[in-house]
């Protein structure tokens, strides 16, 4: 489950449909975006490509376990199916932090290749397992080779309590499932409020100004909803010293391009 344009459910449905498994998505209207497009175009019409069963759901923007979940669970019981559970972002899931645990061993191989050391990655959070992973992740590499780096996470689900409770709980999840063998720092759980703007998936200036920093500089496309806050985090950071500007930084980002498609009026035509 997740929003109409999540980008989660887009890749349950493309991992469904590489597996022959039939996918059945809980798309709720997390985002007061009243384009109708929304639920038209971009990720929920990739989903819908690739065979996933979308239905819409009017709830609003929650990160944790909703009735329209449970309702879609018993429902495909109901019809004779055996389904898997899969919630908003993974997180909420026994495993969902395990992917981006991984990931850090991942970085770790390619610095080894790179010839460079990341002492600061830069990722956004909302529901939390992808932050928390990787928090996990380089705890364990930490333990293994003594580099300590900086594991940021900038919000952008304008519920920042939520979701900093959600990643120190997934992150304590995982930690325990990988075996890391002590507790996480607090000084290792740290999520960034700033950018998020007052309510999750509809940019504020400063996601429209990074978003435009991007792509004008580098040709690199982020979306209104996750990067182009996380990226507006990372520019502010660097801006304000908060990143030494001899650092090296990883700037996760984590795709979400389709969901632009839906925030065209965004960028007018001109003339
Ligand atoms: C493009 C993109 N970036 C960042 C995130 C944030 O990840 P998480 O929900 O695990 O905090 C998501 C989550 O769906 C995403 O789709």
């Amino acid at each position: 489950m997740g929003g109409y344009q999540s980008n989660h459910t887009r890749q349950v449905a493309a991992v469904a449909a590489h597996l022959g498994l039939r996918c059945r998505l809980v798309q709720e209207r997390w985002v007061p975006w009243d384009d109708p497009t929304n639920t038209q175009v971009g990720n929920i019409l990739l989903s819908r490509m690739m065979g996933a069963d979308s239905r819409l759901d009017p709830a609003g923007f929650d990160i944790g376990i909703r009735d329209s979940w449970k309702d879609a669970l018993r429902e495909v019981e109901e019809a004779g199916g055996t389904p898997y559970a899969i919630p908003a972002g993974a997180s909420e899931h026994r495993l969902g932090g395990l992917g981006f645990a991984n990931w850090a061993f991942e970085v770790a191989e390619q610095e080894k290749a790179l010839g460079i050391t990341f002492d600061t990655i830069v990722v956004c959070t909302v529901t939390g397992s992808t932050h928390a992973g990787m928090i996990v992740g380089f705890a364990a590499l930490e333990d293994l080779t003594g580099v300590r780096r900086r594991v940021l996470g900038i919000d952008a689900s304008a519920t920042l309590e939520k979701t900093t409770d959600q990643v120190a709980r997934i992150a304590r999840h995982t930690a325990e499932l990988i075996e890391l063998g002590r507790d996480l720092r607090d000084d290792e759980i740290t999520v960034l409020e700033g950018w998020a703007g007052e309510l999750y998936g509809l940019p504020v200036d400063s996601t429209m100004e990074a978003m435009a920093l991007g792509a004008h500089l580098e040709a690199m496309i982020t979306d209104p909803v996750y990067e182009g806050k996380s990226l507006a985090g990372l520019i502010d950071l660097v801006k304000d010293g908060e990143i030494p500007r001899d650092s090296h930084v990883l700037y996760a980002h984590l795709g979400g391009q389709p969901a632009i498609n839906a925030y065209h009026s965004l960028w007018p035509a001109q003339g």
